[in-house]
């Protein structure tokens, strides 16, 4: 499947059936973690059959419902730890959504106090990723006008149109895009236009997407 496909088919989908993830695809998440964590220094933990991080108030007045399988972001305390969560979060939720599943990011509503037991010492928890077969399939989220998230003068290569075009449409943390991707001298360049709490992690997602459409490297700036 073209992955411009797979990111237009992607929506957050916070409802879940009861359906577990067969075996088949759980040994293909697992590898997927596995190669992550190595590539990445992350320690990432898929949960399987596991309510109890999705099983509080606080997730369930954020519409989370049946939530049993969920992907664990934490690792050292490091400078690019929520960027490299970020990048590496999303490229998870991508091939989750290749294999027919559905997913959700969640930094506030979850049960943190249940998750951050899970975690080795020293690692810090940094979000987490509901996963398994939606309710539905989500619906597609509102953006900010294009021009105000992308910058470019003159004659622009197809591959920046297409990573720009996956960039608006990576999940947000609140739905905020403070971000802005332009063209500089040729190479593409991923700014941060204004700072919020999880401005970092969402640069990472962004990039994740602009570079699985576009197949170009794009540089963070201003992190
Ligand atoms: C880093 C991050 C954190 C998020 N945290 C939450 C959360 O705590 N609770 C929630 O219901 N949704 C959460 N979301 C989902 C966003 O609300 C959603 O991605 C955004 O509204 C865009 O919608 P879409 O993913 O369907 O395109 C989070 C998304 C991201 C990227």
């Amino acid at each position: 499947m073209d992955i411009m496909q797979v990111i237009r088919a992607r929506h957050s989908v916070r409802a879940y059936t009861p359906r577990k993830i067969e075996p088949e695809r759980r040994r293909e998440l697992d590898r997927l973690v596995e190669r992550y964590n190595a590539e990445s220094g992350l320690h990432m933990q898929l949960r399987y059959d596991d309510p109890s991080g999705f099983d509080s108030r606080l997730a369930h007045y954020g519409s989370f419902r049946n939530v049993n399988n969920y992907l664990v972001l934490a690792g050292a305390k490091a400078p690019d730890l929520e960027t490299n969560c970020g990048y590496y979060g999303e490229k998870f939720v991508l091939e989750a959504q290749k294999l027919g599943l559905n997913t959700c990011w969640a930094v506030l509503t979850f049960q943190k106090s249940a998750v951050r037991k899970l975690l080795a010492e020293g690692d810090r928890l940094v979000a987490v990723i509901a996963v398994g077969y939606g309710a539905t399939q989500g619906t597609a989220h509102k953006n900010k006008p294009r021009e105000r998230l992308v910058r470019c003068r003159g004659e622009v290569p197809a591959w920046f149109v297409r990573g720009a075009e996956a960039a608006i449409l990576a999940p947000i943390a609140m739905n905020q895009q403070k971000f802005q991707i332009s063209l500089e001298n040729g190479e593409p360049v991923l700014r941060v236009a204004g700072l919020g709490p999880y401005t970092k992690i969402d640069l990472g997602i962004v990039k994740c997407h602009f570079e699985a459409a576009s197949e170009h490297t794009i540089r963070i700036v201003g992190e």
